[in-house]
C-alpha cells in the first residue's frame, strides 16, 4: 500500500499504526535516501511499544540500539556499515529472535534479511511530503 505523508508528525503517526500491527519476531526494513524520514518512522513504530521518541536517535556510533519494551525492540541503523562489514554484526541474533527489529538502510544487509520481512520505502517528494510504500502488512490509516 502507498500512503502520502505531509509532515514529520504524519510519518510518526503512520509508524505508530504500523507498530500496533507488529507481532513478536517481526522485522521491518526501511529504505530511502538521507533525510527521507526513516528515523522519524522508527520513532513512530517505537511509540507503539511505549518507547519515547526522544530515545530513538540517529546516534553516530550506535549501530544496534536495544530497548526493553516488554518485548525487546531493536533499532538497527546500517548507515555507517559497508556490506562487507555486515557479517560481523551478528544480525541473526536479533532478526531471528522474538524481539521486534527495525532496520534503517536495510539494503546493506539484504542477504541477511528474512524473506517475510515488512518493507517500507520512503520517497522524498517535496520539502514536507513523503510517499511511503508499505509491503507485507496492511495498516488502517483512519483507525
Ligand atoms: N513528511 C515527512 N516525514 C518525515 N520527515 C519529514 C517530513 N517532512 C519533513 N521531514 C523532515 O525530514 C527529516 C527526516 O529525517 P530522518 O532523520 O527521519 O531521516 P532519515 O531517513 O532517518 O535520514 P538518515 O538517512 O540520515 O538516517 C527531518 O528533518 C524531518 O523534520
Ligand atoms: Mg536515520
Amino acid at each position: 500500500m502507498k500512503l502520502l505523508s505531509r509532515s514529520e508528525a504524519e510519518t510518526r503517526e503512520i509508524g505508530r499504526k504500523l507498530g500496533e500491527k507488529l507481532k513478536s519476531g517481526d522485522v521491518v526494513c526501511l529504505y530511502g535516501e538521507l533525510g527521507s524520514g526513516k528515523t522519524t518512522m522508527v520513532q513512530g513504530i517505537a511509540s507503539a511499544f511505549g518507547i519515547s521518541e526522544r530515545d530513538i536517535t540517529s546516534a553516530s556510533f550506535t549501530i544496534i540500539a536495544e530497548y526493553d519494551a516488554g518485548t525487546p525492540f531493536y533499532h538497527i541503523d546500517l548507515y555507517r556499515v559497508t556490506p562487507g562489514e555486515v557479517p560481523e554484526l551478528g544480525l541473526q541474533e536479533y532478526l531471528g529472535s522474538a524481539g521486534i527489529s527495525v532496520i534503517e538502510w536495510a539494503e546493506r544487509a539484504e542477504g541477511e534479511i528474512p524473506d517475510n520481512s515488512i518493507r517500507v520505502s520512503l520517497n522524498h517528494k517535496e520539502e514536507h511530503s513523503r510517499e511511503i510504500e508499505i509491503k507485507g502488512i496492511r495498516i488502517n490509516r483512519d483507525a
